[in-house]
Parts: C-alpha cells; structure tokens; sequence
C-alpha cells in the first residue's frame, strides 16, 4: 500500500512537471510578443468581460473616445481575410488594407520599430485564436478629430517609419532592451507626455505624463534615472523585479495600467530581456 500510494505521488508530481514544461513551451514567440504589446489589454472588452480580442475596449483621450475594434480572425468582423502584407501593413504604416489612416491611439507609432517576422509571429499567434463575430463600435470623437484623412497630416508631423535600426556603438543587450521597450512594450506611450495634437514629445523621453492627459485620461509616472523625480535610486535589479512581479524597492505593487503591462506583458518575457529593458532604462537623460 505504502509503495503503491509513493508512486501514485511521484507520478502525480512527475505528470505535474511536464505539464508546467509543456506550459513553458506553448508561449510561442509570438505569443510572447503579442503579450508584452499588450495587444489582448486593448482589444478586449475586459470591463464587460468580452470575448478575447474581439474589441469594444473604451480608450479615453483629449479627443474623445476611442474603441478598439476586433482583431479575431472572423472574416466578417475581424481580421481573418487579411494577408501577411496587410497586416504589416497595417501595425508598420498605419494604413489600412482600404488605404485609410489609423488614429495614433492605437500605438502602431511605436509598433512600427518591430521587424517583419515578429509581426509576422504575432499575426500567425492571432490566428491561432478563435474567430468571435462580434461587430465593431464607432469612435466616439467629434469633428474635426474624427476624419481620417486629416492623420495623413499628424503622420507628417509626428511619425517615423521603422523597423528599428539597431545603434552600432551600443551592446546587444541595450539594443534588445530599447527594441522591447521603444517598439514592443511601448513604454513612450504611456510614460512620455504628449502635445496638443497627441504627438509625443521626443525632448522628454519617458519624464511621464501628468494626470488626466496620461493614458485612458491617467497619468504615468517618470521613469528616467532622475535621482528625485524619477527611479534613478532604483537598482538594475529592483527594475527587473518590478517588470517581473509588480513589486516596487518599497515592498507596495503597481496599480492600474502597469499592473496590465506587467501581468499580462512583461512578466511573460525571459529574464534576459526583463534585465535588458532595465539596462536600456538605466541609460536614458534623467529628466525632472
Ligand atoms: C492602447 C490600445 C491598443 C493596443 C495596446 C493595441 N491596439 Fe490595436 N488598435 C487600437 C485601436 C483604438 C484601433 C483602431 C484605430 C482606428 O480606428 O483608427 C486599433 C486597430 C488595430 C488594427 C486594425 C484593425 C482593423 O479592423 O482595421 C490591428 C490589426 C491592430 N490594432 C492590431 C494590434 C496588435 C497586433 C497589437 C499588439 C502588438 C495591438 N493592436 C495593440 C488599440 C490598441
Ligand atoms: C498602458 C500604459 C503603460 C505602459 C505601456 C507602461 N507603463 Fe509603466 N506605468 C504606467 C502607470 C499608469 C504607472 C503607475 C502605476 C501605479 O500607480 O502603481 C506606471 C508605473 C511604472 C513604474 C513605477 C514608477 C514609480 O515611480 O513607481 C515603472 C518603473 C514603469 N512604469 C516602467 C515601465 C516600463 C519600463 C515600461 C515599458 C517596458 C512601461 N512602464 C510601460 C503605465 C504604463
């Protein structure tokens, strides 16, 4: 009886251990990506408890508000007769399959620095999922914000096409860092102010964003290595710990959208690209 009820437990345990192994290696690549660029966080009614990514997340701004639509690979109300090209098209350029313009709420101005193939993982990870006919909601934006074309112009103004060129006098592991950070997490779009017309503003790269002009009518804290008004006196590792667990160099937990951003994101990432997003953290200008 005892030897009996001994292996039932080590089988119990062994069956454990390779379903959190199987675990580990479902998170395809793109999969990974998908996560830390919050991609489900938008696209998902969460407040509703909505069917996964198929839209009707309301996304608060100066100019009114915006819902994300349905990304689902349903032919009729998602995405599911879009090609590779349309949908690189689409988080590259911001420019839809019928040559329409994005407003910048959906982040594609950071997006637009991912490569090709991990665009193309995230597209192939989508259509992994299942197809949710659910249809679109209009914005709810008034004139003149709400014409499309007039994004033709705010591109002029304020985008720059990717991918991410890759600074030959910095290490690997900063590249790395500022790629997850600039083009897949998008953290600029949060932590850096923005002007009247929703431009981010390059000369304060990550200073934060005041309340009620941040995201979704939030603010977002400095994050540069200001000694007083940023995390300067935060550790490599004390970033690397919070991007893991949420938990700050006072012991308290991030709230609200980061709280998002790390669960659903960057806890998701491997320890070396939490490490390097922290390394490339730690070398911006610290900016009161
Ligand atoms: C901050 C919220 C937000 C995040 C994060 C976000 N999106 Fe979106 N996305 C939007 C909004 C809002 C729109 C609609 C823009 C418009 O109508 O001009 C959109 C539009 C799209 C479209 C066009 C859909 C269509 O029917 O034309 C695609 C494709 C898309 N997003 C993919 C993604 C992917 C892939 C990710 C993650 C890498 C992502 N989005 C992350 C908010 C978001
Ligand atoms: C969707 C918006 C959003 C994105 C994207 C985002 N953040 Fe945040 N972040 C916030 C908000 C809001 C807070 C404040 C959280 C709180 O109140 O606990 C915050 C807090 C933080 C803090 C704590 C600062 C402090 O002084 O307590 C750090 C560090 C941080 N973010 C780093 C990052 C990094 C690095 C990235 C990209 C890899 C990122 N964030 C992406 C919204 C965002």
């Amino acid at each position: 009886m005892k030897v009996r009820l001994g292996w039932s437990v080590a089988i119990i345990i062994f069956m454990g251990a390779s379903m959190a192994m199987a675990q580990e290696k479902v998170m395809s690549k793109g999969e990974v990506l998908f996560s830390a660029g919050g991609c489900g966080n938008c696209h998902t009614d969460v407040e509703s408890k909505g069917p996964f990514l198929a839209g009707g997340r309301k996304l608060e701004t100066p100019f009114g508000a915006f819902y994300a639509p349905n990304i689902t690979k349903d032919k009729k109300h998602g995405i599911g007769n879009w090609s590779d090209a349309d949908f690189i098209q689409a988080v590259r350029k911001g420019v839809a399959p019928d040559g329409s313009h994005y407003f910048p709420v959906f982040p594609y101005p950071a997006f637009t620095d991912m490569t090709d193939s991990d665009l193309k993982a995230i597209k192939d990870y989508i259509f992994t999922l299942p197809a949710v006919a659910k249809a679109n909601k209009p914005h709810g934006v008034s004139f003149p914000f709400n014409i499309r074309f007039g994004q033709f112009f705010w591109k002029l103004l304020y985008f720059s096409e990717g991918p991410y060129k890759a600074d030959p006098k910095k290490s690997k592991e900063w590249n790395r860092g500022a790629y997850l950070s600039r083009a897949v997490v998008h953290c600029g779009e949060c932590h850096t102010p923005r002007s009247i017309l929703g431009g981010i503003k390059n000369d304060y790269w990550y200073a934060g964003t005041p309340e009620g002009e941040g995201p979704e009518g939030e603010g977002a804290p400095n994050i540069t290595p200001h000694i007083d008004n940023g995390i300067g006196k935060w550790s490599l590792e004390e970033i690397v710990t919070y991007l893991e667990s949420g938990e700050d160099p006072t012991g308290d937990y991030a709230g609200s959208l980061m709280a998002e951003v790390i669960e659903n994101g960057t806890a998701k990432l491997s320890p070396a690209d939490r490490k390097a997003i922290a390394v490339y953290l730690k070398t911006l200008k610290p900016l009161p």
